[in-house]
């Protein structure tokens, strides 16, 4: 079916103003207590008022590590998908597209039109979204190589598609950077041409101005900051060093240990840009957090979810789901970009082992059929560097689970991935996502005053191998799950109910819902042998090669 791209809510709930979507919204859920070993389940309603202005920002975006695959890679797409490339391979033209973003080419359901059928809309038309041809992006790297040469550097893109851009990339130089050798594997050294020298509080003003020129000579409204440099080691987290805002900004002044990722975290904080960090360190210390938290800035994380972790979200789900008790997940990566280099060393691997490695936790919590408490499948991830592979990244899985009676299921898979090209659009779905968030409010009935989304942005979870939630706040890694909750808070942002897919109307015995068009009209049998109507569903009549009989009449009493 071909996307509509507007739709309008007509409804009491929903007002539209120049300036500012304002929907009411009936938030449903349940409360469960415990009393007396019986679990008392008692459903609630939250009156929300969301308001989300219209007017769309020129955003731009500074990525840390502008000069490698990812950064170089996202700023090819955007040039590409604006410039409307195309260019020759060995199967014929390719042009430039979004796939892989869930904003640009994923879709959601409005409903049900007079025939039945579901109507999709892209993604991106839910609400008023910034454009990612419109993006501006600037940034930082250590490497001093213009983004045109990083681009070549990278071993991303075809040939002819490179040769294209070049001209239009080969302006842009990454900014100087903060180096500190000790954070990221000793193999990275050479590359390290461009650094921003003197003390650690000398470096965080001069990143702060970076920010400030860029927003000022581009003329932006916004500046969202992304983390896309390599893989840090972990920083301890000490008392009196990190751990709280206080302590982390006199870190930084007396020139104690701070990462280059959150210098660069807490630069973005001061300057009131939101912060993402794509990589798997814990460059958002408790100091960090209650800076974002003090100044009401935005900051997600951890760890781009691309590749294995994102098949593993979802498999996960499904066997435990499906009632199989998964046992043992071992995975194998094998890749040979500058990223495997780096993460070629112990500590850097580490970093990726840890945000790799709880990505099942809540899956195994919600079934406690299967898992007594504290019993976990054994979880083992090994990463090679094998240079020839480059970017195209391998990922050998294993998945162990327990049948019935005493039977074991084997699942194992081999999955080849661009690495780059599945890290890209995700970093795009991050800044548009973020940007869309900073500009929606809502007030609840018992709390008028006017809030934004806590400043843990947790709502981008899809998004990130090992999110960062709010304190206290419950961690959800399976995929669906996730973009459930990105679909259904945006929906509520045009009044539209939760995405349920319970489909009632089809599953009744008579029709009783209230429609308009054909179905409406039909009679209890819908599907009659001969003159079939369409089913929203998709039915046409046949399920599975087995045309559908006529319904058997009920007894009437
Ligand atoms: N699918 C994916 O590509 C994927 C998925 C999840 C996470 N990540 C993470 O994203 C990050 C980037 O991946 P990549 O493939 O682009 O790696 P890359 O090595 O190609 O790029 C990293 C860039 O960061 C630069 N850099 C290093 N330290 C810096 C600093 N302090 N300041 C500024 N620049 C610095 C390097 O010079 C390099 O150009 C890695 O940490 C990786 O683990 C990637």
């Amino acid at each position: 079916m071909e996307a509509a791209t507007e739709f309008v809510v007509e409804s009491p709930d929903v007002i539209y103003s120049p300036d500012t979507i304002e929907a009411q919204y009936e938030y449903r859920t349940t409360s469960v207590s415990r009393e007396g070993g019986i679990l008392k389940v008692h459903p609630t309603s939250t009156r929300f008022t969301f308001r989300t202005a219209r007017q769309v920002p020129r955003l731009g975006v500074m990525l840390v590590g502008w000069g490698g695959n990812n950064g170089s890679t996202l700023t090819a797409a955007v040039l590409a998908n604006r410039l409307r490339l195309s260019w020759p391979t060995r199967t014929g033209r390719k042009e430039a597209n979004y796939y892989g973003s869930l904003t640009q080419a994923g879709t959601v359901s409005l409903g049900l039109d007079a025939e039945g059928k579901e109507v999709f809309v892209p993604f991106s038309s839910l609400l008023p979204m910034v454009a990612p041809d419109d993006l501006v992006f600037d940034g930082w790297d250590i490497s001093s190589l213009n983004l045109a040469e990083a681009m070549r550097r990278a071993q991303v893109l075809d040939w002819g598609l490179q040769e294209q851009l070049w001209p239009h990339m080969e302006a842009m130089r990454p900014r100087p950077s903060v180096y500190i050798p000790e954070f990221i594997a000793a193999n990275q050294s050479a590359r390290a041409d461009n650094v921003i020298p003197g003390t650690r509080a000398q470096q965080l003003e001069q990143i702060r101005r970076d920010i400030r020129d860029f927003r000022s000579s581009a003329g932006l409204d916004k500046v969202i900051v992304l983390w896309t440099a390599n893989t840090e080691r972990f920083c301890e987290v000490i008392p009196g060093l990190n751990d709280t805002a206080e302590n982390l900004l006199r870190t930084i002044q007396l020139g104690l240990e701070v990462s280059p990722s959150t210098l660069f975290a807490v630069a973005s904080i001061l300057e009131g840009c939101a912060f993402l960090n794509g990589s798997p360190q814990n460059t958002l210390v408790p100091g960090a957090l209650e800076l974002a938290w003090q100044r009401r800035v935005f900051v997600g994380g951890d760890d781009f979810k691309s590749g294995q972790t994102k098949v593993k979200s979802v498999l996960v789900d499904f066997l435990i789901g499906s009632g199989l008790k998964t046992m043992s997940i071992v995975s194998y990566n094998h890749l040979g970009n500058n990223d495997g280099q780096n993460l070629s060393a112990p500590p850097q691997f580490r970093s990726k082992e840890v945000s790799k490695s709880s990505v099942v936790d809540d899956m195994v919590h919600s079934n406690p059929v299967l898992y007594s408490p504290g019993e976990q499948p054994d979880h083992c991830v090994v990463i090679k560097y094998v240079p020839y592979v480059g970017d195209s990244k391998r990922a050998l899985d294993e998945y162990t689970s327990e049948l019935m009676l005493g039977g074991t299921n084997t699942l194992v898979l081999h999955n080849t991935c661009e690495d780059s090209l599945l890290a890209a659009p995700i970093m795009l779905d991050l800044a548009l996502l973020t940007e869309l968030c900073q500009r929606v409010s809502f007030c609840t009935d018992i709390d008028p005053d006017p809030q934004s989304f806590h400043p843990v942005l947790s709502l981008l979870g899809f998004l990130f191998k090992a999110p960062l939630a709010p304190p206290g706040s419950p961690v959800v890694n399976a995929l669906f799950r996730q973009r459930s909750c990105i679909e259904n808070i945006l929906r509520a942002c045009v009044g539209l109910p939760p995405q349920n897919h319970m489909l009632l109307e089809h599953k009744m015995e008579r029709p009783g819902l209230k429609r308009v068009g054909p179905l409406a009209t039909a009679s209890p049998v819908l599907c009659k042998k001969g003159s079939v109507p369409t089913a929203p569903n998709g039915c046409t009549g046949d399920a599975n090669g087995h045309s559908q009989a006529e319904a058997p009449q009920m007894p009437t009493t």
